[in-house]
C-alpha cells in the first residue's frame, strides 16, 4: 500500500483503493432505490444514514452503492425551506453547472485546444434533456445554445483524456435521479420500513448522485495528521468513519481543525473540518482550490441566479472515468479526489429583472448577504485577512472570470461581474 504521506487531497489525484463502487451502476441500473412500486425490487436490507443535517437525513443502500437518498425531517416539510423547495434549486444549480462545466475547470496547464464539436454537445443535452423534466427554462436554455460562439471562444479544449482529466478536477453538483413528496399513502407503506429505525415516518425523499467518500487510505492520511496515537485504530475502523468528506473552510485562517467529537465523544470522520493550514497539510493546492470554489461561486449565481446561502463544499471521490471494469484483477479500484457543491436547503432565487438600477442593487445585496452569511464566511476566503491574501486572489480570480463568461453568454444587461466582486469586499469588511 502506498505510503499515507504520499497520499493528497488534491482533486484530480488518484487513490488505489480496496474497496469498490459500481461506477456502472448509474447507467445500467434503471429500478432506483425509489422506484418501489414493484415487489420484486425492493431491497431486502435497510438503508443506512450517512449523513446528517437540519432539514434532513442522508442514506445509502447496499444494492445501489452510488445512489444516496436525502429525506427530509418531518417538521422541515411545513417551512418555505422544504425539500421540495430544495430540489427545484438543486436542479437549476445542477442544470446551470452542465452548462457551463468548462468554466468549473480550473486548467493546471492552460493548454486550450480545438473547439467541442457543438453537435456533439447538442447530441449529448438533447438525450440529457429527453430523461428530465421540461422545465420553463428549457427552451430559454436551447435558444441560448444557438449563440454560443462567443462563450465557446472562450473556453475551448478537446473533448479527449486531457478533457477527462480535467472533468475531475471540476467542481460538481450531484445529479438528482428521483424526487417524491409524502402524498402517495401506497408507496410510503412499502418503502418506510427500509428505513432505519427513527425515520420510519412520511416524509418528502429525494435520490440523488452519491458523492463517493474518501478512500481508505485518505482516510488513514487524514487519521495519521489529526488524530492521538491511542485512538487512530479505532477510529479508521468504525463503519460510521468511512462516510468521510472534508469540508474546505478556507476562510478559516486560524488552526488547522480536523476531526470533530459526535454526541457519543467519539471520532468523527464525517464532514470533517480542514482550515486553510490543514488542508495545506493534506497537499492541497488551496490557491486554486479557492479559485475553483470562485468559479463554482459566479455560475450558481449568474448561471443558476440561486444566491447560495448556507452551501457546503466537500472533498470526496469519484470512480475514476474511463474505467471499463469497476476493478483491476487484483481488486484494487481506482478512485479521483473532487470537489463537490451541496446543500441548496436555505438558497434562494434571485430574478436578474431588466437589468435596472433598482433590480442590480437587489441582486448584488442578496449575493453579497448570502456571501457573508453562516458558513459561507468559513468556505470563503477572507478578503482582509493579509496573510492569506493569494487565496482571495484565487476565489477573486475565478469568481470573476466564469462571473463574466456567464453574463456574456446570457447577454445579461445592467450587471458587472467586477463592480460587483469590489463591492462584496466593501462589504464583507464588515463581517470578518
Ligand atoms: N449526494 C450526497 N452524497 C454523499 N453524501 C451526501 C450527499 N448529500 C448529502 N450528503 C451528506 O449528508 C449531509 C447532510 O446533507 P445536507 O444536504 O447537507 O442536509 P441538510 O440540508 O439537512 O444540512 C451532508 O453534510 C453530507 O455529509
Ligand atoms: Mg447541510
Amino acid at each position: 500500500m502506498t505510503d499515507t504521506k504520499d497520499i493528497s487531497l488534491n482533486p484530480g489525484t488518484v487513490h488505489p483503493t480496496l474497496s469498490t463502487y459500481s461506477s456502472l451502476s448509474k447507467s445500467t441500473t434503471t429500478h432506483h432505490l425509489l422506484h418501489v412500486g414493484d415487489n420484486t425490487h425492493l431491497p431486502h436490507k435497510p438503508l443506512v444514514q450517512i449523513g446528517l443535517g437540519l432539514q434532513g437525513a442522508v442514506f445509502e443502500h447496499i444494492t445501489h452503492p452510488t445512489e444516496a437518498i436525502k429525506k427530509e425531517h418531518t417538521l422541515n416539510a411545513h417551512l418555505a425551506t422544504n425539500l421540495t423547495n430544495e430540489v427545484g434549486i438543486h436542479r437549476k444549480v445542477w442544470k446551470a453547472f452542465r452548462k457551463y462545466k468548462r468554466l468549473l475547470i480550473v486548467r493546471e496547464d492552460k493548454k486550450k485546444g480545438k473547439v467541442k464539436d457543438k453537435k456533439e454537445d447538442k447530441k449529448e443535452d438533447a438525450m440529457e434533456d429527453k430523461v428530465e423534466e421540461e422545465d420553463e427554462d428549457e427552451e430559454e436554455e436551447e435558444e441560448e445554445d444557438e449563440d454560443m460562439d462567443d462563450w465557446d471562444a472562450y473556453e475551448q479544449y478537446d473533448d479527449d483524456d486531457d478533457a477527462k482529466k480535467d472533468n475531475a478536477r471540476a467542481v460538481k453538483v450531484p445529479e438528482i435521479i428521483d424526487y417524491c413528496g409524502d402524498a402517495d399513502d401506497d408507496i410510503w407503506r412499502k418503502r418506510l420500513r427500509f428505513f432505519p429505525e427513527g425515520y420510519q415516518t412520511k416524509g418528502a425523499v429525494v435520490v440523488m448522485e452519491r458523492i463517493l467518500p474518501l478512500t481508505k487510505e485518505g482516510r488513514k492520511a487524514l487519521v495519521e495528521r489529526f488524530v492521538d496515537v491511542g485512538a487512530k485504530e479505532e477510529v479508521l475502523s468504525r463503519e460510521e468513519n468511512k462516510h468521510c468528506l472534508v469540508r474546505t473552510y478556507l476562510g478559516r485562517t486560524k488552526g488547522k481543525a480536523g476531526p470533530k467529537t459526535d454526541e457519543q465523544g467519539r471520532v468523527s470522520l464525517r464532514n470533517l473540518p480542514l482550515y486553510l493550514e490543514g488542508l495545506r497539510e493534506m497537499g492541497v493546492d488551496v490557491v486554486a482550490l479557492a479559485e475553483k470554489m470562485g468559479r463554482a461561486f459566479a455560475v450558481m449565481h449568474w448561471g443558476a441566479g440561486v444566491d447560495g446561502d448556507d452551501v457546503e463544499f466537500v472533498l470526496g471521490t469519484e470512480v475514476k472515468a474511463g474505467a471499463d471494469k469497476d476493478k483491476d484483477e487484483c481488486g484494487f479500484q481506482e478512485r479521483v479526489v473532487g470537489l463537490w457543491l451541496l446543500d441548496f436547503g436555505q438558497c434562494k432565487q434571485v430574478s436578474f429583472g431588466e437589468g435596472g438600477e433598482e433590480a442590480v442593487k437587489e441582486v448584488y445585496q442578496e449575493f453579497r448577504g448570502a456571501m457573508v452569511m453562516g458558513d459561507n464566511r468559513d468556505f470563503i476566503p477572507s478578503c482582509v485577512d493579509k496573510e492569506s491574501k493569494e487565496v482571495w486572489v484565487g476565489f477573486r480570480r475565478g469568481y470573476t472570470a466564469a462571473g463574466k463568461a456567464v453574463l456574456k453568454e446570457r447577454r445579461l444587461q445592467g450587471y458587472d461581474v467586477e463592480e460587483f466582486i469590489t463591492s462584496y469586499e466593501e462589504y464583507a469588511v464588515d463581517f470578518p
